[in-house]
């Protein structure tokens, strides 16, 4: 049988077929644009997305057996608030994950409603990036809009919904959202009373690897396949490629190098950081997990390649680095201000420490180190919680780079575990659809059976020495410019 698996992501939605051996068969992916509307705002469509999706499925059903096809599940850019009035019409484009607009209402959330309360309700405090807030500034700031709303939902969750019909979210996503209890895995009346949404607002929620229904009649003509063809729920991003690592169960670890950058640590009980640090969110094999998110990881690479020095040939420039462990320049990677741990959006990105010798290299090299090193400070939390962590695996874009997955095991000083695919969230989404299709008896045998690990980056000691060295330093940076931030942004 053929399951597909949808990474609807930030800059492009990935389509992915796989087999029930977890061979893929073909690979497709389509871009979509990203709206900056204003310093710190990131806005897309939700039709985009949609027709995206569907053009990118018909490429990559066109040359199988399209009766093989037996389900689609999805991982989606995670909190991005998307409004549908009563005749399921998106009300705004969609404000997303990396958006830093709801200052003010963090600041409502955490500080008037208070951090503690939150936690307790939903196991989370508020970022910007959250849905709960966004909410709130819609509320606010587009009351109008607000009063239209008749469903809330999620990125995957509104794709989902196009293809079934159905209202539907699963407890990764929805863990994200602020309005989650996370610990009983239902919606937290508290925050929906705080936040001002009615329960008939939000959607349904299931488990990831369960059927949400089947492809609506109009899709499966559209796509020629049968309209049994079942959907599940699917995951955050996040979760969906934790799923696709193999990352299930007790204390495993995934580093995803997305336009985010997250450290993903897999737990079967309920914990919550005391200090919120991380996120504790549901996951998708029916367990939970904790989370670390910088809002730009491959997207700082992209932008200092792509748009600052205009080269396509990322390889190249990273061929000219020689000198691990020993640059003078540090950067911050903080393009969109920074989730984890900082949870600062006034935070921006920064080079420091450059001299009449530092070269082009150099920079190249700051930035892969400067993502390392935000990423280490969110695996510090983890280990003050002592949670035990000496290996990880790696997903998404930068992990196609050799030189970066050396980078991160020897700043992080973890071995770093390569997978055959690193197309995370699109293969844990197939697995996801295998699940729910009786393929697996649980998303657990499926990562056991599909995932394989191929190679091993291991940390070198004199390495790992110079790299814990200028890490010391690096964390050092950012309370020194903390003030200034704020101060630039005002
Ligand atoms: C996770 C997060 C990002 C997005 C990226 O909390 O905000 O990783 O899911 O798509």
């Amino acid at each position: 049988m053929l399951y597909i698996g949808v990474d609807l992501g930030t800059s492009a939605v990935k389509l992915l077929l796989m087999d029930e051996k977890g061979k893929i068969h073909k690979v497709v992916s389509r871009e979509y644009p990203l709206y900056f509307p204003n310093p710190g705002w990131s806005e897309q469509k939700p039709e985009d997305w949609f027709a995206q999706t569907m053009d990118g499925l018909k490429e990559l059903l066109s040359e199988c057996d399209k009766s093989q096809v037996a389900g689609i599940s999805f991982g989606g850019q995670m909190h991005g608030l998307v409004i549908l009035d009563e005749n399921d019409e998106v009300i705004r484009p969609a404000i997303l994950w990396n958006d830093g607009r709801t200052v003010e209402e963090c600041d409502y959330l955490n500080n008037v409603i208070g951090k503690e309360t939150l936690s307790r309700y939903t196991a989370n405090i508020s970022f910007t990036g959250f849905t709960a807030p966004k909410i709130l500034w819609v509320k606010n700031k587009e009351p109008e809009n607000f009063a239209r709303i008749a469903k809330i939902m999620l990125p995957k969750d509104y794709i989902a919904y196009k293809l079934t019909g159905v209202h539907c979210t699963d407890v990764s996503d929805a863990s994200g959202m602020l309005l989650f209890d996370v610990k009983n895995r239902c919606w937290s009346k508290e925050m929906c009373e705080i936040c001002h949404v009615k329960e008939e607002q939000l959607a349904k929620v299931y488990e990831s690897y369960e059927t949400v229904g089947c492809l609506l009649p109009e899709i499966a003509a559209q796509l020629g396949v049968s309209d049994q063809v079942k959907v599940a729920a699917g995951a955050g991003d996040n979760a969906a490629a934790a799923v696709g690592t193999g990352t299930v169960g007790e204390g495993r670890c995934n580093i995803s190098l997305g336009t985010s950058g997250t450290i993903f640590i897999s737990s079967e009980k309920f914990g919550v950081d005391k200090h919120n640090a991380l996120h504790a969110f549901a996951h998708a094999d029916g367990h939970y997990h904790l989370m670390g998110c910088m809002l730009s990881a491959a997207s700082c690479n992209k932008w200092w390649m792509d748009d600052i020095i205009g080269t396509k040939n990322y390889g190249e420039e990273q061929a000219q680095i020689e000198k691990l462990g020993e640059n003078h320049v540090y950067f911050l990677p903080y393009l969109m201000g920074e989730r984890s741990p900082h949870n600062d959006p006034n935070a921006r990105g920064t080079f420091i420490g450059m001299t009449m010798d530092t070269t082009r290299a150099d920079m190249t090299q700051a930035v892969l180190e400067g993502v390392a090193f935000a990423l280490r400070d969110s695996l510090e939390v983890a280990k003050s919680l002592n949670i035990p962590i000496e290996r990880t695996k790696i997903c998404g874009g930068g992990a196609k780079s050799p030189l970066w997955k050396k980078i991160i095991a020897n700043v992080m000083n973890l071995k770093v575990d390569v997978i055959e695919s690193e197309e995370g969230p699109g293969y844990g989404a197939a697995m996801l659809a295998a699940v729910a299709c009786g393929e697996f008896a649980s998303v657990e045998e499926a990562a056991e059976k599909l995932v394989k690990v191929v190679d091993t980056v291991e940390p070198d000691a004199q390495l790992a020495a110079k790299y814990e060295e200028r890490y010391q330093k690096f964390r050092q940076i950012y309370p020194a410019c903390r003030e200034l931030f704020t101060k630039l942004v005002d």
